[in-house]
């Protein structure tokens, strides 16, 4: 029988695509984004997945099916009530014969029609039928996406398990509109239908009781920001990648996962509950909330030091004055404040160690030094690629000696780091059983 470590990797981490004969609907809406839909299905047949399409009305005034369809190679689907389609598949089917269903773009339209389970034609029947919660990818105008309906029905549909891409903000199509409401790009589309399909799969391979099962686990992930005035702030170059998929990792694992992010340009991940926040003492603040925790993964890039006076107006340039200087205070420290907890300290704690040199020496010094259980190492300095980079080479680092592991992707790296946790949460086990069992025999218990 295969382990579970086998399995996870067999599974997510093969050689294949993660998309690799995957089966993905893709409900496109009514809206201007719904070109960058053909880009995407490119990419998506390209990595192996086959995708049917189901177009709206509106949508068919936008891009045609006969594109789509040449990019598919399939029939599209537009029609409630065409006889041919219901005899052949049917709107059940559709749905069922999915492994993942994306809705991009998904208009304020259709998310009002999902939020309310109307079913009045085919791409709004074929969600209320399905089986498993969508991928939303909204795309709109920023005023649409701000109205108080669309976000009461975005907080409906959230609460009822659907995941939501985006929207990003910037530019609109019309002119002079600017905010939140553009479709996310393609590849941050794609990298969300590879994290849903990876999680399912393990969901589906190793069953709801994951090595995880049962534990809740906290990570970090991202940078914070910390504010010099109302439009100003200091930062750094953490993606969040390594951390998110820690969160990822270890959902799909079976925990109940918090994950606490500085501002990244990231979907959330599958199956954590995701808190964001911008400050060091926001991060603090949210993780003391977050406990109990059998497990804490720190993983953020957080400012050591944040602004003494921050300016409540923007710091105007004088002229003929020097620039303003910037008095720094430091912050709080976030894994030394939790790992030295003397009641509610999460069973294993464990920090993350950027180092742009001596990155092993710096790396066990800070294991000492935060009171930690383990110190995973990376080697963040600019000829790495490690910060906003897709790979990374860790070092683990435990009290009793380390591992030095090899360069791998991200997501390699948080699958390796969750099954040192299962197996730290195993061989506890095992000691507990054996000092209850050393206690009977002692007549102590
Ligand atoms: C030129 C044009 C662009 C539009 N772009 C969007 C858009 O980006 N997002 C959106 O929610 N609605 C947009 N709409 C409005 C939708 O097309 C309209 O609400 C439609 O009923 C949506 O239908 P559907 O949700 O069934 O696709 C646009 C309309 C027009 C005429």
């Amino acid at each position: 029988m295969l382990g579970w470590r086998q399995i996870w990797s067999q599974s997510s981490h093969g050689s294949h695509s993660r998309v690799e004969d995957k089966r993905i609907l893709l409900i496109i809406g009514g809206g201007i984004a719904a070109y960058k839909c053909l880009e995407l299905i490119r990419r998506l047949r390209e990595r192996g997945a086959s995708v049917r399409v189901v177009m709206t009305a509106a949508a068919q005034h936008f891009v045609t099916p006969l594109s789509v369809s040449a990019l598919t190679n399939e029939p599209v689907f537009t029609d409630l009530f065409n006889l041919d389609d219901e005899r052949e598949i049917g709107h059940i089917r559709l749905s069922r014969d999915a492994d993942l269903i994306l809705v991009a773009p998904a208009t304020a339209d259709l998310i009002a029609k999902m939020a309310n389970g109307l079913a009045n034609d085919l791409a709004s029947s074929v969600l209320l039928a399905s089986d498993k919660p969508p991928l939303i990818a909204p795309a709109m105008n920023p005023r649409m996406w701000l109205n108080p309906a669309t976000q009461r029905n975005v907080r409906v549909l959230k609460a009822d398990g659907a995941r939501f891409i985006g929207p990003e903000s910037g530019e609109m199509a019309e002119r002079d509109e600017a905010g939140p409401g553009r479709l996310a790009e393609v590849p941050v589309l794609i990298e969300a239908i590879e994290e849903v399909s990876d999680a399912r799969r393990l969901a589906t391979t190793v069953g709801a009781a994951g090595p995880l099962h049962g534990l809740h686990v906290v990570v970090t992930s991202g940078p914070t920001h910390e504010p010099i005035d109302p439009v100003r702030y200091i930062a750094n170059r953490s993606s969040g990648k390594q951390g998110h998929a820690i969160a990822a990792a270890t959902a799909a694992a079976g925990a109940r996962v918090t994950l606490i992010t500085g501002p990244v340009n990231l979907p959330d991940p599958t199956g954590a509950e995701t808190i964001k926040v911008e400050t060091a003492e926001e991060m603090l603040a949210a993780t003391e909330r977050a406990l109990p925790a059998d497990i804490a993964v720190f993983c953020a890039a957080v400012a050591d030091w944040r602004i003494a006076e921050q300016g409540t107006q923007k710091i105007k340039k004088k002229k003929g004055e020097p620039p303003p200087a910037l008095k720094l205070v430091a912050n709080p420290d976030i894994l030394k404040t939790i790992a030295g907890r003397k009641k509610g300290r999460p069973d294993l704690v464990i920090g993350f160690a950027a180092e742009t040199e001596n990155v092993l020496q710096h790396a066990r010094k800070k294991l000492n030094s935060k009171g930690c259980d383990w110190i995973v190492a990376n080697d963040v300095s600019a000829e790495s690629g490690v910060m906003g980079g897709d790979h990374n080479r860790v070092h683990l680092i435990r009290k009793d000696g380390h591992e030095s592991w090899k360069q791998q992707s991200k997501e390699d790296v948080a699958t390796a780091l969750v099954e040192e946790m299962a197996r730290e949460v195993e061989s506890s086990k095992t000691k507990a059983a054996g000092s209850r069992s050393a206690r009977v025999k002692l007549g102590k218990s």
